[in-house]
């Protein structure tokens, strides 16, 4: 099996002055490879987060190695770090992270915005670009069984078709890795299934998931299950 990631001996260490500092993570080693699907368990401030904020480029490592397709990202530069996370990997937050003023489409193609605003000249570079995101937008949509609502703002989604929105969202540039942190934990569990099923069917489909949770039933979707404790991997 050919890996994706590769983390060896990651430590984080947030400081607030001198006085005070946490060790989130203290030495964490894992490989994960291409097409699995992990679910990451463990106590509340056992690191979870700060282990998906690192591997999807949201935060950096005090020290440790983290290799993307065998390429170093501690030796990446800001810049580098977001086209990679641009380009290969989809995050799902527990709370949905979307802009409320826009409706399911708008959200969805917002990714792929962020890198036109040079390229797109005129009002009508601009009508005829987001036409193609758009379409591309509606599609992920269609992927999540979502399409219907489209047109929808997020106020009037309920909290399962929020988070398919955001997953279209995460979807939108064609990642190698999801990325999920606790994805169901605002879900009802008739709900939290539907969330699964559409992880796993991504995952049939070739994608990485990488998912928090702190249900052993939703862990059960998984291949694979990893338990952080203090900082550290207990059991993979
Ligand atoms: N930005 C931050 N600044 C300082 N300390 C932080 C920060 N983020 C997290 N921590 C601390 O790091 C530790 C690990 O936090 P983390 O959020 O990774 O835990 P978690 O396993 O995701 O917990 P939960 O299950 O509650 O989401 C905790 O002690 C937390 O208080
Ligand atoms: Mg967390």
């Amino acid at each position: 099996m050919d890996e994706i990631i590769r983390i060896e001996n990651l430590v984080k260490i947030y400081s607030q002055g001198q006085e005070s500092e946490v060790v989130a993570l203290q030495g964490v080693d894992l490989t994960i490879n291409k097409g699995d699907f992990v679910a990451i368990m463990g106590a509340s401030g056992s690191g979870k987060s700060t282990f998906m904020n690192i591997l999807g480029c949201l935060d950096t490592p005090t020290s440790g190695n983290y290799y993307f397709n065998k390429e170093d990202v501690t030796k990446m530069d800001d810049e580098q770090r977001s086209f990679l996370r641009s380009r290969s990997i989809g995050f799902v937050f527990q709370n949905f992270n979307l802009l409320r003023q826009s409706n399911s489409v708008e959200n969805v193609m917002l990714p792929l915005l962020y890198w036109q605003k040079l390229k797109i000249k005129s009002l009508k570079d601009f009508k005829k670009q987001r036409k193609i995101f758009a379409t591309k937008a509606e599609d992920a949509l269609k992927k999540v069984g979502l399409y219907e609502r489209r047109f929808h703002y997020p106020y009037q989604l309920s909290g399962g078709q929020q988070q398919r929105v955001a997953i279209a969202r995460a979807l939108i540039n064609d990642p190698n890795v999801i990325l999920a942190d606790e994805p169901t934990g605002n879900l009802d569990s008739k709900t939290s299934i539907e969330i699964m099923q559409i992880f796993t069917k991504l995952n049939e489909e070739g994608v990485t998931v990488i998912l928090v949770t702190h249900e052993h039933d939703i862990a059960e979707y998984a291949h694979s299950t990893v338990e952080f404790k203090d900082g550290k991997i207990v059991k993979s």
